[in-house]
């Protein structure tokens, strides 16, 4: 696999990272992750969009990446996916290699930039007869809204998930569901979709986004609303949105069945509006 390493398309197992990357040190980088089918990138625009507003937020030396769009069709031309049904492409920024020291480094200090790209089919399985997620305390800090690479509370929940069979974990902070370890959350309830409102203790997903604009067109009402424990368990339909996952739906969440255990029609109606949404924008 060819991957990029600040300006160079290298062999991945040949790119090495200094120990002093503020990345491997401090986690103190951001990324996206990007989804290609059949060689165009879904919302790549406003991937880019957030990308920059995390580098502003971090204090970046540059918060701009135009390199993005070449970079991913390079790597999709070098490694053969430009027709791949399928794939992603992860990007990542972290603010380069200095001696360790909690200020920041000069300022002329370059950035470390980083891609690869990956076929991924995505889980048809978990789309067609839904999934199990489960509920665990939002441990996070108060700065979600920044895709930051700071994952480890979203990968010990995930894991959490994972160990009980499920593929979801649902932070909650004060009673309120927020999202998941790597998707934000809908529920179908009192002929509403609802989804928690923009705050700084989530993720605004582009796919969030795109279904929102779904349930206007199709004049589903809905609305951005905080969601407690007990709504999620109580919902008709409850589904994760995400560049990974989607739109899949949930069937159980810790030991309770969601609606009748199968995936609602409401949630089957925006996964194909939303496939429909993919093909157009091809
Ligand atoms: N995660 N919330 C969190 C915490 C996420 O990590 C993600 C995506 C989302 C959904 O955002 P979007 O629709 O823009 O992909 C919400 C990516 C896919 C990941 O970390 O792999």
């Amino acid at each position: 696999m060819i991957a990029y390493f600040n300006g160079q398309y290298l062999e991945k197992d040949k790119i090495t990272v200094s120990p002093d990357d503020r990345g491997f040190l401090f986690s103190d980088g951001i990324y996206e992750v990007v989804r290609f089918y059949k060689g165009k990138p879904f919302r790549l625009d406003e991937h880019q969009k957030r990308l920059e507003q995390g580098a502003r937020a971090l204090r970046f030396n540059r918060d701009s990446f135009p390199e993005f769009l070449e970079i991913a069709h390079q790597l999709q031309t070098k490694n053969n996916l430009l027709s791949t049904k399928s794939a992603i492409v992860y990007f990542q920024i972290t603010r380069g290699a200095a001696p360790r020291s909690h200020s920041f480094p000069k300022k002329e200090t370059p950035l470390t930039v980083y891609s690869f790209i990956r076929e991924f089919p995505g889980n048809i399985e978990e789309q067609e007869n839904g999934a199990h997620a489960i509920t665990v305390t939002d441990i996070r800090w108060a700065h979600c809204d920044i895709k930051s690479i700071s994952l480890l509370a979203n990968t010990l929940a995930h894991q959490a998930a994972r160990d009980r069979g499920a593929i979801e974990a649902l932070f909650i902070r004060d009673d309120a569901v927020q999202e998941g370890s790597h998707s934000n959350i809908c529920i179908y309830a009192e002929g509403k979709v609802k989804t928690p409102p923009i705050s700084n203790f989530i993720l605004e997903g582009i796919t969030r986004r795109a279904v929102l604009e779904l349930c206007h067109t199709l004049r589903i009402p809905q609305s951005e609303e905080p969601i407690r424990r007990e709504d999620l368990y109580k919902a008709e339909e409850v589904f994760i949105v995400g560049t990974t996952v989607e739109i899949t739906p949930i069937v159980r969440i810790d030991d309770k069945d969601i609606g009748n255990k199968k995936p609602g029609s409401i949630t089957r109606r925006l996964q194909e509006v939303f496939r429909e949404l993919v093909n157009t924008s091809l």
